[in-house]
């Protein structure tokens, strides 16, 4: 039995709270003895050196197992814009861990310099390469797509969120071709990890023989847990929240968690 953790956007930096819930959680990660750790980015709350350094510091011991994936997200590309430190210019990239065959997919872009213009981008040159990156798994891997922005309509969360609804922005959407990605993974894909909406979420689509679950796992940081997912030979067979101690949002955890 093999197990992966699915964390997104830390936003270390953002205040104290913020880096000690991301202390707790590497030293819970590490307890929990995963064979993956997948960051859907948002890593840092402004994109500065500063707070990558730190993000580094507090998860020195969980990187240093070299079971940590990672993609960018639209906070990480304000300020100084760390994207490169999480993905080195590539749009889409394969990464193997034990029992899983992880593509990793940055869907952020040059314009996510402010928090109004936070939506990313999918390409159909990105959807051609997930699609070459998934035919390349390896028969009884996890097949599982990581990127930082929704694939679906989610509700929104807040008030400048609701207002760029109300305004026909496209800052509170979802990715462009999301649907069209899906439609290309049904079937030969189990999991489509995301974050960038804070408050967690989680679907089943396609057939029952090979389910594909998108999965949202909100911040990290603030809900104080994450989902554990637990999987053999290419099958999810039990999703759980593992929690830090202490008061922790609700993670909305619906029947497919
Ligand atoms: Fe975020
Ligand atoms: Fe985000």
């Amino acid at each position: 039995m093999r197990a992966l953790a699915h964390v997104s956007d830390l936003h270390i930096g953002r205040d104290e709270a913020t880096d000690e819930a991301a202390r707790q959680l590497c030293a819970a990660l590490l307890a929990a003895d995963l064979d993956a750790v997948l960051l859907t980015g948002d890593v840092t709350h402004r994109g500065r050196t500063a707070e990558l350094r730190r993000f580094r510091e507090l998860f020195r011991p969980l990187l240093a197992t070299g079971r940590v994936l990672l993609v960018p997200g639209n906070h990480d590309r304000m300020g100084d814009d760390v994207r490169r430190a999480f993905m080195d210019g590539e749009r889409v990239a394969v990464a193997r861990l034990p029992g899983l065959h992880a593509i990793r997919v940055d869907s952020t872009a040059p314009h996510n310099r402010s928090l109004v213009t936070g939506h990313g981008r999918l390409t159909a040159g990105d959807l051609a390469r997930v699609e070459r990156a998934v035919a390349e798994a390896a028969p009884g891997a996890l097949v599982a797509v990581m990127l930082h922005h929704h694939v679906m309509p989610l509700p929104e969360e807040d008030l400048a969120e609701r207002l760029a609804s109300f305004f026909g922005w496209p800052f509170a959407d979802e990715l462009r071709l999301g649907a069209a990605l899906l439609a290309r993974l049904r079937g030969r894909c189990d999991l489509v990890l995301h974050g960038h909406r804070h408050v967690a979420s989680g679907a089943a689509i396609g057939e029952a023989r090979r389910p594909l679950r998108v999965l949202n796992a909100g911040s990290s940081t603030a809900l104080r847990q994450v989902r554990v997912l637990e999987h053999e030979a290419g099958e999810v067979v039990r999703v759980q929240w593992l929690a830090l101690p202490g008061e922790h949002a609700p993670a909305l955890a619906p029947a497919v968690a």
